[in-house]
């Protein structure tokens, strides 16, 4: 499958989309502004840019997008005031895959616009916004086009499953899991790594040719504590995923049902056996690389400086009246239903999901789960 055009954060305003379902990235962006404000002040003294060019990748169709840019602006305006410097043009590119809905922020930006206006001094400078669709693995931009690169909860998606988890008859070699877990072989976990370092070496190439000298970039995304890939961070919410599948499996083999599933569901599948076939070819396109792995890279591709690596955890509270569990699953499914609708049709969704809340909910509760995340802060030398 060429996953790149078929995933999707889950699209509009409604119920279940990214933007409604999107407040725990926002709280995970919220704790590194001060890292974004600050590495954008910096490059901006430094560069001193006539027309300044930001990209977001990976900005998704939710509202978290619009409320970087709006920071990132801000703190142009407020910079260029304190050294006297105003850039005639402010130039943001809004980029994810071309899957991605953006319409919804295209409808957003007249007002956005407006908003940004309202910060804006002596009609300086200028702003222009686009949509840039393409992958972010390869060249998106023109030669030394951008200053500030931003990118939040997006480089974790790898360009594909990769290859090497399968066999000669395409079975995959990691049955029973979507992603790496303590059952997979060991080509499995090195299948993984071997993508993400093709991934991110071509993200950090492309990148540097089109950053300015001094340009900076900014990336979060989740990662995992040390060597071991199985863990109670990130790799447990795959393990959660792949546990709330066997439910539905095991539902239909053996008709022990745990939660109820819909008659529609009972009637698409006929054999369990074929729908555990199913769950064992479903594997996830998603890698949380380790410090030492991020390192490497940056150290291979040699012309960028990283000049901060920082990891956090997002603590849980609960917000309102929903558990962590429900929160967890409603940000899972509006990132992976495009992908699981695709692979086991869209029945499922609804059972898949609340169990999914229950197990997150139960295990929380036997014992604390902390998800990793990478802040990088990397400078073009
Ligand atoms: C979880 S969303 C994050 C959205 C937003 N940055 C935020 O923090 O809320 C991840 C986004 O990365 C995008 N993405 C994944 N792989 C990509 C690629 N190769 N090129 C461009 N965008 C990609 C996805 O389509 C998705 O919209």
């Amino acid at each position: 499958m060429d996953v790149e055009k078929v995933f999707h954060m889950n699209g509009g305003v409604g119920k279940t989309s990214y933007a409604k379902n999107s407040s725990l990235q926002k709280k995970a962006s919220d704790k590194v502004k001060h890292i974004i404000t600050q590495t954008v002040e910096e490059l901006y003294i430094e560069t001193k840019p006539k027309s300044i060019g930001i990209a977001d990748l990976g900005c998704s169709s939710g509202p978290n997008t619009l409320s970087i840019i709006k920071d990132i602006f801000q703190t142009i305006q407020l910079t260029s005031h304190k050294i006297m410097h105003h850039s005639t043009e402010f130039r943001v590119y809004f980029n994810d895959l071309p899957t991605n809905d953006f319409n919804s922020i295209f409808k957003a930006l007249p007002e956005f616009q407006k908003l940004l206006n309202q910060d804006r001094k002596n009609g300086f400078p200028s702003i222009f916004m686009g949509g840039y669709p393409g992958s972010f693995y390869g060249r998106l931009f023109p030669n030394s086009y951008l200053h500030f690169v931003h990118s939040s909860h997006s480089l974790h998606w790898l360009s594909r499953v990769p290859p090497a988890i399968y066999d000669e008859q395409k079975k995959s070699l990691n049955k029973g899991c979507v992603y790496i877990c303590d059952k997979s072989p060991e080509v499995v976990s090195k299948a993984y790594s071997q993508q993400f370092q093709e991934d991110f070496s071509l993200f950090l190439r492309s990148r540097s040719e089109e950053l300015v000298v001094g340009g900076k970039m900014v990336l979060t995304f989740l990662g995992r504590r040390g060597a071991e890939h199985v863990d109670r961070g990130n790799s447990f919410f795959w393990e959660i995923l792949t546990r709330s599948f066997t439910i539905l499996v095991s539902q239909l083999t053996y008709s022990a049902p745990l939660h109820n599933i819909t008659q529609q569901f009972k009637m698409d599948m006929t054999e369990g056996e074929i729908e555990e076939e199913k769950l064992d070819s479903y594997d996830v396109h998603f890698y949380a690389p380790s410090r030492e792995e991020i390192e490497d890279e940056v150290t291979k591709e040699g012309s960028l400086k990283l000049e901060r690596l920082e990891m956090f955890e997002i603590d849980k509270k609960e917000q309102g009246r929903e558990s962590y569990g429900t929160e967890v699953a409603k940000a899972v499914r509006a990132i992976q239903e495009s992908m699981i609708s695709n692979h086991f049709g869209e029945n499922i969704l609804d059972n898949l999901f609340e169990n999914y809340a229950i197990l997150v909910d139960e295990e929380i509760a036997k014992e604390d789960i902390k998800p990793i995340t990478f802040v990088l802060v990397l400078r073009k030398i």
